[in-house]
């Protein structure tokens, strides 16, 4: 351990952990002691920690991948290394098979965890996935860079870019876009030149995602709502439908869709997954995509890292704005998840330890 460190080794650190599977009831706050990093890893003194959708359906235990309890949640968190695991200590021995400089004590990372851990004051993180922060990016927009960030990224940029061949001057309907990965979507798709229909779940979103560059902002609560992507799009179909929320919401975009155009499905936060008989593809002669980050990183990993340097270049640049109007203390993040199921938050959501 390091002089870095707040508290004395031994002593005990908050996390928010579940020992079931639930509503947001079951994160409960726990004091256990500070771990010890291990060969390959770091220990981080947790300045913020990102709350994804994805951390709802693993406590619902509805996520892709199985979760093993007791589960503490959390794929990413921003803050200072305050310990070296043994392997690191002989950085000439043990490369850490990781780009840019070696990590040591003080320097501030974004930490990836694959097996959770975020929400706590201090995490285990695998050193191969800890990335150097510039000062350009605060503690709090940085737990948007690697989940929503990097979806967003690949989303438009792979995935989209290639089924429309180019992205300017396309008409693109985004669906939740004020929330975390939607507010990345809109600015990145405005800024490839397509035309951005922004829709979101209630009246009170409309303003932020015109702030962030949607040429039109409408709300699916309105029961006239494809009706309003039309007009948007002067009374034509759109080229491309980006969708995370399923159900009746999937359904109705193709109400918007051009034939030969195409759908990009990334969740479905609505809790019920979307259906579209295989009928209608053919005779409307559109297709279906679907996006999948943890597919990505395993099987196209370069893909995915240049899409993570991309998108801290740009927030770095200060090209990408990560809003941030949602803050929880640690102790608070059962909270924090209620509000994202309540369709409350807009932009990223992050607890402060
Ligand atoms: N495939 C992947 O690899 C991948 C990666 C990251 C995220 N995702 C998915 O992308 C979506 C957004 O994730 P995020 O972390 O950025 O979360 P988020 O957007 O901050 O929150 C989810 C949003 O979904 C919308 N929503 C619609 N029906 C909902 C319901 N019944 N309950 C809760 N939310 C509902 C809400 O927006 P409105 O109120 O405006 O409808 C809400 O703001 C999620 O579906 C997530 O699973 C997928």
């Amino acid at each position: 351990m390091t002089q870095k460190m707040t508290k004395s080794p031994g002593t005990k650190m908050q996390v928010v952990r579940m020992d079931q599977f639930g509503e947001a009831s079951v994160l409960q706050n726990h004091h256990v002691p500070i771990p010890e990093p291990a060969a390959g890893q770091v220990l981080i003194r947790v300045a913020a920690a990102g709350v994804n959708f994805s951390d709802i359906l693993r406590r619902r235990n509805t996520y892709f991948m199985p979760t093993a309890l007791p589960f503490v949640p959390g794929a990413e968190a921003v803050g200072d290394i305050v310990a070296l695991g043994p392997a690191l200590h002989a950085a000439d021995e043990v490369p850490e098979q990781r780009p840019g400089p070696a990590l040591q004590p003080g320097m501030r990372v974004l930490a990836i965890l694959p097996g959770g851990g975020g929400y706590a004051e201090y995490a285990l993180a695998p050193a191969a996935y800890c990335i150097p922060l510039p000062d350009a990016i605060g503690s709090a927009q940085a737990t948007a860079l690697f989940v929503q960030g990097c979806t967003a990224q690949l989303l438009l940029h792979q995935v989209a870019a290639q089924a429309l061949g180019a992205l300017e001057g396309r008409a693109l309907l985004l669906t939740a876009a004020a929330g975390g990965v939607g507010s990345l979507l809109v600015q990145l798709a405005r800024q490839a030149g397509a035309r951005v229909i922004a829709a979101v779940g209630s009246s009170a979103k409309l303003e932020a995602v015109a702030s962030l560059g949607a040429h039109h902002s409408v709300c699916y609560a309105e029961s006239d709502w494809t009706e309003q992507v039309l007009a948007a799009n002067n009374g034509q179909p759109v080229d491309l439908v980006l969708d995370p929320v399923g159900g009746r919401i999937y359904r109705e975009c193709f109400q918007c869709l051009k034939p030969g155009g195409t759908a990009v499905v990334y969740g479905s936060a609505s809790g019920e997954p979307g259906y579209v008989d295989s009928e209608h593809f053919v005779n409307q002669g559109q297709s279906l995509l679907s996006f999948n980050l943890a597919h990505w990183i395993q099987h196209r990993p370069a893909e995915w890292q240049a899409a993570l340097g991309e998108v801290i270049g740009k927030v770095a640049q200060g090209m990408l704005q990560v809003p941030v109007t949602n803050t929880f203390a640690l102790s608070q993040a059962a909270e924090a998840q209620r509000q994202v199921e309540a369709r409350s938050t807009i932009g990223k959501v992050v607890l402060l330890p």
